[in-house]
């Protein structure tokens, strides 16, 4: 009896690996794939996160699970930001009359290590979040290298990739980076009017467009002439509110490649996911308020100098930029503006750290 239990015992982890094995290539390739997670019965990848109180909705809302009124938010997940991921989720559900209207939908790269969705389920157990496997292949061989290596991982470039990555039913999808923190109902955002645009983004018309494309781009008239009868403003790709099915019709992900081609041969702008964007979209978008997106609390590119608020009203606080919060925060030489990110930290260990 004792021996039978000992080989049992001596299989089960080997057939689950197996499995798991199994699991991860069987997703690869093909976009869109719901990925179940075969998990190992043992300790939680990361246990330093804390669980997140049930958010329920409130009486004017629709009814758990139904399609009415559901808000579809898209980010990435990835270990090295897991930290703000948590946080932006956290946000978004603090902050909206109706929590389980939203719909989490979760693009994450190959597993490597430990696994951010265990993680993202333990902490909010009453969340149903999608996953999707976004093969990093499909963009690697396409992206040249900017000035800031962490805007070159493959993941960055999964928001080009979500109209083909999302199933059919979601025909509207508020692309969120994971470096947010949202302190208003998501579902204003949401329900903003496209007017007929594929993308909705706050739009900075004020800033230098000028600088985010290279000297061989505007003296190339050709290229340059992208722009003709448009009037192209800045906007910031970490917080979109997205048509998906125009995007699809529209072929926006293969018009965004082409531009990245480009780059690869002739270097017309200096930072990773963006310029493309801005190349297709610029001046072709539904402006938002700007309060949908505070950005730039990161700091600049280079030296990540501490920035502040810009008056006005604010319903999105966006650390795009070198600083994260929380590794300013570890290191206990934050910038202002961090203590207002604190609050939506799940990390276990930044609550003491906190009190001390
Ligand atoms: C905008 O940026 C370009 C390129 O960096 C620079 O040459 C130009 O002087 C700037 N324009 C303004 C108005 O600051």
């Amino acid at each position: 009896m004792a021996r039978t239990w000992t080989m049992a015992a001596s299989t089960a982890p080997r057939l689950l690996l197996a499995l798991l094995l199994v699991a991860g290539h069987g997703v690869a390739g093909a976009s869109g794939i719901r990925v179940d997670v075969i998990r190992l019965p043992s300790a939680p990848p990361f246990p330093a996160f804390r669980e997140a109180p049930a958010f329920r909705n409130g009486d004017e809302c629709p009814p758990r699970g139904s399609p009415e009124g559901r808000v579809d938010v898209a980010m990435t997940l990835d270990a090295n930001y897991l930290r703000g991921t948590m946080a932006a989720v956290f946000s978004i559900l603090q902050h909206t009359a109706c929590p389980e209207s939203v719909a989490f939908h979760f693009l994450a790269a190959r597993r490597d290590g430990p696994d951010p969705l265990a993680a993202i389920r333990a902490t909010f157990p009453y969340l149903d979040p999608t996953v999707y496997r976004f093969d990093p292949s499909r963009v690697r061989g396409r992206i040249s290298r900017s000035v800031r290596h962490a805007l070159d991982q493959p993941l960055n470039y999964a928001r080009i990739y979500l109209a083909d990555t999302l199933p059919a039913d979601v025909r509207r999808v508020i692309y969120l980076d994971s470096d947010v923190v949202v302190v208003d109902d998501v579902h204003k955002l949401w329900s903003v009017d496209l007017g007929g645009h594929v993308v909705a983004a706050p739009e900075y018309c004020h800033a230098n467009f000028t600088k985010y494309f290279t000297d061989a781009f505007w003296s190339d008239p050709e290229l340059s002439a992208t722009f003709r009868g448009r009037r192209p403003c800045y906007f910031n790709t970490g917080v979109m509110v997205m048509d998906v099915a125009k995007w699809r019709l529209g072929g926006y992900t293969r018009r965004v490649e082409e531009w990245m081609a480009v780059q690869k041969q002739k270097r017309i702008y200096h930072l990773g996911s963006l310029p493309p964007f801005l190349l297709v979209l610029a001046g072709d978008i539904k402006a938002v308020d700007h309060r949908w997106n505070q950005h730039g609390l990161g700091g600049d590119n280079m030296e990540g100098k501490c920035r502040s608020l810009h008056p006005g009203p604010i319903s999105l606080l966006h650390w795009s930029g070198k600083g994260k919060p929380w590794l300013r925060l570890d290191s206990r030489k934050p910038c202002t503006v961090d203590y207002l990110w604190a609050p939506y930290d799940l990390y276990k260990a930044a609550a003491t750290a906190l009190e001390e």
